[in-house]
């Protein structure tokens, strides 16, 4: 059975959805001029792309029915935290912190929280780095502070953090452990595979660097 606003609460979660909309477009156009700048004007790769949605109402209403709570807009509101979602895909891991600092020096915005999955891995083997961020958005002559989560990962990370969601899901949270096992071996391995690939990088990058120089002679 699927759990669901009642059509009064549905009209109130209708009326603050742009609010959160209007915040994640707010943080996107900083991420992106954050990208352009990096890609255009620094040589820099540290984003491969940025996705962003804003969490559907019956998916909103399933994790409040998860938390035990009422199914209502202020709940709804109260408590989640990824009303808004932002995810920045990185080449390696190095560019997830070296993208959390960006974030945590931008103006205007606020961290509320951070957790680093990459140093410390969920039991399940996820691996992210997750910061809630608050964005204010002036609207109606106010101004509200709007919270909107975003995660940092390779495409390694994701690859395997989609495929982990796909089974919690089908699984309807209870992953037979055959299944989470591997999941959990598989995590490690993809942990290894970024590493091995980020020296492999470094490798390339040093001999870039030599043969500029020796062109520069
Ligand atoms: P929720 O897990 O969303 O209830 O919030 P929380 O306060 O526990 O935050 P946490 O940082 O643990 O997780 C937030 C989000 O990270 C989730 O909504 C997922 O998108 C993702 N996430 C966390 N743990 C896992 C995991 O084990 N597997 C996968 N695939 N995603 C995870
Ligand atoms: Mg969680």
């Amino acid at each position: 059975m699927s759990v669901r606003f009642s059509n009064e609460e549905f009209a109130r979660v209708k009326q603050f959805v742009p609010i959160y909309e209007w915040g994640l477009q707010i943080l996107m156009t900083k991420l992106n001029i954050i990208h352009e700048d990096l890609k255009n004007f620094q040589d820099n790769s540290a984003i491969d792309h940025i996705r962003s949605r804003i969490k559907a109402p019956e998916s909103m209403a399933e994790k409040l029915h998860k938390m035990g709570l009422d199914i209502t807009a202020d709940n709804a509101k109260k408590h989640l935290r990824d009303i808004a979602g932002i995810r920045i895909i990185c080449p390696f891991a190095t560019d997830i912190y070296f993208l959390a600092d960006i974030l945590r020096s931008l103006p205007d915005v606020r961290i509320v929280n951070e957790k680093d999955f990459i140093s410390k891995p969920k039991p399940s083997g996820y691996r992210s780095y997750h910061l809630i961020m608050e964005i204010p958005v002036f609207f109606s002559g106010k101004t509200e502070d709007v919270m909107v989560e975003v995660q940092i990962r390779t495409e390694a990370m994701n690859f395997w953090a989609t495929l982990e969601h796909k089974a919690r899901y089908k699984y309807r949270e209870h992953i037979p452990a055959h299944l989470s096992d591997e999941l959990v071996v598989i995590a490690d391995k993809i942990a290894e595979l970024d590493n091995r690939m980020f020296l492999i990088h470094e490798i390339i990058s040093l001999i870039n660097q030599d043969s500029l120089d020796f062109y520069d002679r």
